[in-house]
């Protein structure tokens, strides 16, 4: 089967397949794999402490692949600058840049001069036809079933990948609720191009930082077991259900504001769940793709049985029509 799209052109890969930018989870060994199998893998710069530990993960990253993979930036959620951490990826000839959580324009302003490709994170069509005015070479659309932050008017991706695939020329990647061959043939049909995952990608062997709680609770949760935390601050995120994250939701309840939840939202409190294994004190971020998730693969095992997948959904229509 021939996969080229113009993604798999643009970012020289050989699959449609992007691993998504995942805080505190998305480091050189799961960038590797995923680019070692024919996707692109990603480092996510701000969960990284300083400037020079995101110059040592691309080193790092780069002495286990020689395949393209790409740097996310989610910009304006870690409250520290991140200007002289793009300078870092474009130092190091980074070959791809997502971005995400705030004003793409000034890192894309940053890129232009240089041969990085650049992808927009958008979750509507108003965002999307900003992104390509501004000069990204692409957009991932995510979908409010997603793991992570997400839009705030949510809609599924169903609904919200043709809309945007209709009101722009570059390509579309589409993201939420994917994690398997028939979501990534449902996407192509669509008119996506590609498409991004970011939950299926911890259940991994080589996502080594989640801790077995965190991949236990990927496996054993159903695609009613995830909660829409910090929508009343304006920032709605995709969590797995727990009692923790649901003090967070009555909080907010009670007091919308960032103050009021701020300590319970913080990546140390994010950290206690799906680093320490520490259920009770912590929050993760997940989608409603949990409900398909029932093994921890190799990335290149999950890959080859997804590209198994969408060949029978391939023979599929080809019997169909
Ligand atoms: C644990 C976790 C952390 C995430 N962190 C980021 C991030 O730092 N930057 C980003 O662009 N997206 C982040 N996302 C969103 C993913 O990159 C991706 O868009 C999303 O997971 C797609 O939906 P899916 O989980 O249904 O595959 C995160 C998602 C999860 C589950």
């Amino acid at each position: 089967m021939n996969w080229e799209t113009r993604i798999t052109k643009l970012l020289q890969i050989e699959y449609p397949i992007i691993q998504g930018g995942l805080a505190y989870l998305a480091y050189a060994e799961l960038a590797a794999a995923v680019s070692n199998a024919g996707g692109l893998g990603q480092i996510t710069a701000m969960s990284l402490p300083t400037d020079e530990d995101l110059r040592n993960e691309i080193r790092q990253l780069r002495s286990l692949t020689s395949k393209p993979f790409g740097v996310n930036f989610a910009i304006g959620m870690h409250g520290i600058g991140y200007e002289s951490r793009v300078q870092v990826a474009i130092d190091e000839q980074v070959p791809v840049v997502t971005i995400t959580g705030g004003n793409p324009t000034p890192i894309l302003q940053m890129l232009k001069p240089t041969l990085t490709k650049t992808l927009v994170l958008v979750a509507s069509r108003r965002q999307a036809q900003k992104a390509e005015e501004q000069g990204a070479d692409g957009v991932i659309v995510v979908g409010q079933e997603g793991g992570g932050h997400l839009g705030r008017d949510d809609i599924g991706t169903m609904v919200l990948v043709p809309q945007v695939v209709d009101a722009v020329n570059i390509p579309v990647i589409a993201s939420g609720g994917i994690g398997d061959g028939r979501g990534w043939m449902a996407a192509l049909a669509l008119g996506a191009e590609g498409i991004e995952m970011g939950t299926r990608f911890i259940a991994t062997q080589e996502c080594v930082h989640a801790s077995p709680s965190y991949k236990q609770a990927l496996i054993d949760g159903s695609e009613t077991d995830t909660m829409v935390i910090k929508r009343l601050i304006g920032a709605p995120a995709r969590v797995l259900r727990n009692d923790y994250a649901q003090t967070i939701l009555d909080i907010e309840k009670k007091t919308p504001t960032y103050e009021a939840i701020k300590d319970y939202i913080s990546g140390t409190a994010n950290k206690q769940w799906i680093y320490e294994g520490n259920k009770q004190g912590g929050f993760a971020f997940g989608g409603q793709v949990i409900g398909m998730i029932h093994d921890i693969p190799t990335v290149s095992k999950l890959i080859n049985s997804m590209i198994n997948e969408a060949e029978t959904v391939r023979h599929r229509w080809g019997t169909l029509f």
